[in-house]
């Protein structure tokens, strides 16, 4: 078992690059199923849930090779021809819920897919019934027995599928199904998320006929057939805004390579209310915060509105901020776990269903917390340790590994004191 070790209260002040975007390599990895050909994909996040997903491709049958740039950045050869199974492995899925989306893949070139129930229920806390109801209407035949989903079909078939809610995951899936079904779909209330943008212009390079990605009307016309295509994955917007908040709590000066700004334009606003003087020029982003942060009110949306996935590490700011903050988070029911940490720490947060209301206090005092499943809730402790007096201790680090490259050595090079410890 390992742990970050933080020693608070030094100022971030450096340059790092941000990674490629961990919600975008994984339904693109599931696009490369798409195809028989080889895909290249550049750029790719050495995460944890990228590992999971390698290794549920590899279980399929299809090959990975693994190769490195100029710069060591990772890149992966993805060849799907000698494709074995379209059962996913129910050990895999378990490990990470996102592989929900291959069954739009596998549905799409095998016309045929057998995956578990990530999390093991239909209506649980995080459903996949718009999942599965648009894959029906897609003209797939879903039977459930003992926690499996076997998916079949003689012939995908466009149609017009309205979610009910802009499900990222469901959009994704819908996707990968319609692109090699008969006809012509028409995607409603689409998350327009900037990761789907990213998936739409793969699948384009694959030959696919997709657009309207990034608005909420989606419209696939259906090819016969997909070619291996070439691809840099999108930058972490969620990675690069935890980095913005890291430098808005410590004070310093932080320069982000790499970045699409105009996909942070919520974050931007609320760290700008918090005090931060943000700057943009290209691809490179520069934050800078000489006072204490001044409180924020955070609603969490789907895209463009200011996003869940940001939400803890917010909190983890509004917890030494300037004043009293209401954090709504509207997206998932229950995620504000990391506050009962938070409060370890010395914070005062007050939760009421989805509400949050964080006074915030001028320092934290360093603790032993430990991050758990919600990866975002991880990192936020970090953050609330690079402030903290004295040393503040992380376990759980395997869950910050699923979605942050390199989280302590990139703080390092940042001027933080952070070490990775072994522990039993
Ligand atoms: C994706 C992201 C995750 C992010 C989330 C919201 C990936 C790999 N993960 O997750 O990091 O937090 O978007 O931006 O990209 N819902 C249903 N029925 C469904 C599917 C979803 O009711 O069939 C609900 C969920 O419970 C939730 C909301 O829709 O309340 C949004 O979930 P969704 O957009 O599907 O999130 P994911 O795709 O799982």
């Amino acid at each position: 078992m390992e742990k970050l070790v933080i020693r608070g209260g030094n100022p971030i002040q450096g340059t790092i690059r941000v990674s490629g975007a961990k919600n975008a390599i994984l339904p693109l990895l599931a696009a490369t199923i798409l195809t028989e050909e080889e895909s290249i994909l550049y750029d790719v996040p050495n995460l944890r849930d990228v590992r999971v997903m390698k290794e549920i491709l590899e279980d399929l049958g299809i090959v990975v090779r693994e190769q490195r740039d100029h710069q060591g950045k990772l890149i992966f050869r993805v060849n799907p021809k000698n494709i074995t199974t379209t059962a996913v492995n129910p050990n895999l899925t378990e490990k990470m819920r996102s592989s929900i989306f291959l069954m739009g893949a596998l549905l799409g070139r095998f016309k045929e897919a057998t995956i578990t129930y990530p999390g093991g229920c239909l209506i649980g806390p995080r459903p996949i019934n718009l999942h599965i109801s648009s894959l029906e209407q897609l003209g797939a035949i879903l039977t459930e027995e003992a926690g499996f989903i076997y998916a079949r079909t003689d012939q995908l078939k466009g149609t017009e599928i309205h979610l009910d809610m802009p499900s990222v995951g469901a959009t994704e899936n819908i996707m990968m199904a319609a692109v090699l079904a008969k006809g012509r779909t028409v995607v409603h209330n689409a998350a327009k998320e900037p990761e789907i943008v990213d998936l739409q212009s793969f699948l384009n390079k694959m030959g696919a006929r997709v657009e309207g990605a990034g608005t909420d009307t989606l419209r696939i016309q259906g090819v016969s057939k997909l070619y291996g295509a070439e691809h840099r994955v999108m930058p972490d917007r969620i990675e690069a805004g935890t980095f913005m908040v890291a430098v808005t709590m410590t004070g310093g000066k932080l320069s982000l390579e790499n970045i699409c700004s105009y996909h942070m334009e919520a974050i931007i606003a609320k760290l700008r209310k918090a005090g931060a003087k943000i700057q943009r020029q290209g691809d490179l982003l520069t934050v800078e915060m000489n006072e204490r942060p001044k409180a924020i009110d955070v609603k969490t949306m789907p895209y463009p509105g200011f996003p869940t996935d940001m939400q803890n590490q917010m909190m983890a700011l509004a917890c030494v901020a300037e004043g009293t903050s209401v954090i709504t988070e509207n997206v998932f029911d229950n995620r504000f776990k990391v506050a009962d940490e938070f409060r370890r720490m010395g914070a005062q947060i007050q939760t009421d269903g989805r509400i949050a209301i964080i006074r915030g206090a001028k320092r934290l005092s360093g603790a032993t917390v430990r991050a758990s499943d919600d990866l975002r809730g991880g990192a936020a402790l970090v953050l609330a340790g690079l402030v903290a007096e004295g040393v503040t201790s992380v376990l759980g680090v395997e869950h910050i590994d699923r979605g942050y490259e390199r989280l302590e050595e990139k703080l390092r090079v940042l001027g933080v004191e952070i070490e990775r410890l072994s522990w039993d």
